[in-house]
């Protein structure tokens, strides 16, 4: 899958189906996440779920009707286990779930990159984006159980901009604390790189060498403790 694919008019595109595009979105999840059938049957919270199209593949074949949807635009496709909410405050008990997914969406989209770059959005923002990255990733350890799992998949890495730079940097200390403290035991598995090409198919807007890597994605695998 794609993101920011910058499609232009001019190219005309296949129609895709909306089972095609849950089917997409669902197979996505388990590449990226490296979701084996045995975790597949457990009880699942997907946060930054966009629409809720890997819970709602999962239900409607019968793979898995436990898996619950989060995230702030409201997840349509995901039934009555959708709920609108933000990964840093998450309405479930503690304990509730035994994984906790997130696919292409945090720590990177949780943020707007003008807090990196941009003295105002630094200075005037409410909560830094440390302990609000911090706030999030606590709260999915909150709804897991002890020795639940947490796993982000798509996490951008060796990203070659200031924004991406400093995310990696607060989310690396962020997780090593936690790894110091005995709280988390902590996996990182390389995946696919990103490179210029991946981000348009307009030949006009691709200057340079398409080639070009931006990014590595990995995928973090995270086990709760205690
Ligand atoms: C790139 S989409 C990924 C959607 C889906 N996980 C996938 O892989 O197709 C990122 C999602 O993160 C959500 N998001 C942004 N900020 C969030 C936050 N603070 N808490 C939870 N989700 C958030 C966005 O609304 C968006 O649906």
């Amino acid at each position: 899958m794609k993101f920011f694919s910058g499609r232009t008019e001019s190219i005309p595109q296949p129609e895709i189906s909306q089972q095609d595009k849950d089917k997409e979105a669902f197979d996505d999840y388990v590449s990226h996440l490296d979701l084996r059938e045995e975790d597949l049957r457990k009880t699942i919270l997907d946060v930054g779920s966009g629409k809720g199209r890997f819970a709602k593949y999962a239900k409607d074949h019968n793979i898995n009707s436990e898996i619950y949807s989060a995230d702030p635009n409201p997840p349509t496709k995901a039934g009555s286990k959708a709920v609108r909410a933000l990964g840093e405050q998450l309405p479930f008990k503690d304990g509730q779930f035994d994984l906790v997914v997130s696919n292409a969406s945090f720590p990177a989209v949780f943020i707007n990159p003008k807090e990196i770059w941009d003295p105002f959005f630094k200075e005037n923002n409410p909560a830094p984006l440390e302990s609000r990255l911090k706030q999030a990733l606590n709260e999915f350890l909150r709804v897991i159980k002890i020795n639940g799992e947490v796993r982000l998949g798509r996490v951008q890495t060796e990203g070659k901009n200031k924004a991406n730079k400093a995310i990696e940097l607060i989310f690396s200390k962020i997780l090593d604390e936690l790894v110091a403290g005995g709280e988390i035991e902590m996996e990182k598995i390389p995946k696919e790189y990103m490179r210029a090409r991946d981000f348009t198919d307009d030949p006009i807007k691709l200057k340079g060498d398409p080639d070009e890597v931006l990014m590595r994605l990995v995928l973090l695998k995270i086990k709760k403790l205690k």
